[in-house]
């Protein structure tokens, strides 16, 4: 059982502040990731909890305990990161082994624990060799096995798999997944791939520039994001954004993206879920899944002209232009022909996201 959590956390680097007023509750077993562009907080933020930096102001408990006042080795937390640092003259087994040399454990049970860990990584017919004979995947192994075999109340993890080439990576992201499910234990993971967070957590925290933006599941953030900057950092292609105003016609709700002419017809409910922010500048946000493309017109649909076409294999993601304006939409591979062609598309109001463009705070509108 192991819960962690984060009150009012404050932190100063000298004059600057790097991590502002952190609030977070960590479930026994959760799998928690910590997103951000480089520099947001994220190392300080993990090296805080380990025990590792000292903070200014706030509170981190471990099961309910204040833990400030106990040094890193008192924490009982592993942190794996992401350059390694493996004793290069001892065997793998005996890196696996080494946090436990210190305690007073028996030889024996030292051996089973090595032993058994292992084979949770599938590394257990590399344990005689040395770390330079290792492949870079397998290395990283060896460091959560060293993590782990001490049983800690929980693994903080800095970009472990980072430095890896990028099938490598899809490789260790399923083994981190597989291992967490089948050992079980509260995770705080670190990393600025959107991709690497959507597919390992149980929840995503995003951080800006020291301050969490949302908490949430993968699906929560991509699909709900609060704010303009959590909608563009989450999912790839980025979300279209764009100023637009909602009008009333005839009853039926148009919504004007900026320079694309005319409006795109939205079920009237729009307009009474927004009432509350009439008059204020909004913004649009649709992903391109969310940009639906057809050849011919129909209604709803406006005229676009294609003019970029970007092949991704199973999809493509095609630039269209609305007048001057232009959104990227996602469609069946081949769907659209070549650039210039002439097609219609229409917005999916499920799929539309209205934002406060002052604030950059979403309206909370679902349709
Ligand atoms: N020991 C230090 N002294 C002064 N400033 C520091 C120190 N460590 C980190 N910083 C600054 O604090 C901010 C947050 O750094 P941190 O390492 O937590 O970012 P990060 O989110 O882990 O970034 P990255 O993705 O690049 O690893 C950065 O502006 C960094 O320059
Ligand atoms: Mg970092």
């Amino acid at each position: 059982m192991t819960q962690i959590e984060l009150r009012g956390v404050q932190k100063w680097f000298g004059a600057v502040q790097v991590i502002k007023d952190l609030n977070l509750s960590i479930e026994d077993n959760e799998f928690i990731v910590l997103l951000g562009q480089s520099g947001c907080g994220k190392t300080t933020t993990l090296r805080a909890v380990a025990g590792l930096e000292t903070i200014d102001e706030g509170d981190i408990l471990i099961d309910g305990k204040p833990v400030q006042h106990l040094k890193a080795a008192d924490r009982d937390i592993a942190m794996v990161f992401q350059s390694f640092s493996l004793y290069p003259h001892m065997s793998v087994y005996e890196n696996i082994a080494f946090p436990l040399r210190a305690t007073r454990m028996k030889k024996t049970d030292i051996d089973k624990a090595v032993r058994d860990v292992a084979q949770v990584l599938r590394i257990s017919d590399l344990l005689d060799r040395r770390p330079s004979a290792l492949s870079g995947g397998d290395m990283q192994r060896v460091a959560i096995g060293r993590a782990l075999v001490r049983r800690p109340k929980a693994m903080l993890m800095d970009e472990p798999i980072g430095a890896l080439d990028a099938k490598l990576r899809e490789e260790m992201r399923a083994e981190i997944k597989r291992l967490h499910v089948k050992q079980g234990s509260t995770t705080i993971y670190v990393t600025h791939d959107q991709i690497e967070a959507m597919s390992l957590a149980d929840r995503i925290v995003i951080m800006h520039e020291g301050v969490l933006q949302q908490v949430g599941t993968p699906e929560d953030v991509y699909g709900h994001p609060q704010n303009l900057f959590v909608a563009q950092f989450v999912g790839s292609p980025v979300m279209n954004v764009a100023p637009a105003a909602v009008s009333d016609s005839a009853g039926k709700a148009s919504v004007t993206v900026e320079g694309a002419g005319e409006g795109f017809a939205f079920p009237s409910e729009l307009l009474s879920k927004l009432n509350g922010s009439a008059g204020k500048p909004l913004s649009l946000g649709i992903r391109p899944e969310g940009v639906i493309v057809a050849h011919e017109a129909a209604e709803g649909f406006l005229p676009a002209e294609a003019h970029i076409i970007e092949p991704l294999g199973s999809y493509d993601i095609v630039d269209l232009k609305f007048g001057s304006q232009m959104l990227r939409a996602r469609t069946r591979s081949g769907f659209v022909a070549k650039a210039g062609d002439r097609v219609f598309a229409r917005l999916d109001p499920t799929q539309t996201h209205f934002f406060d463009t002052a604030s950059g705070q979403s309206l909370g509108v679902k349709l």
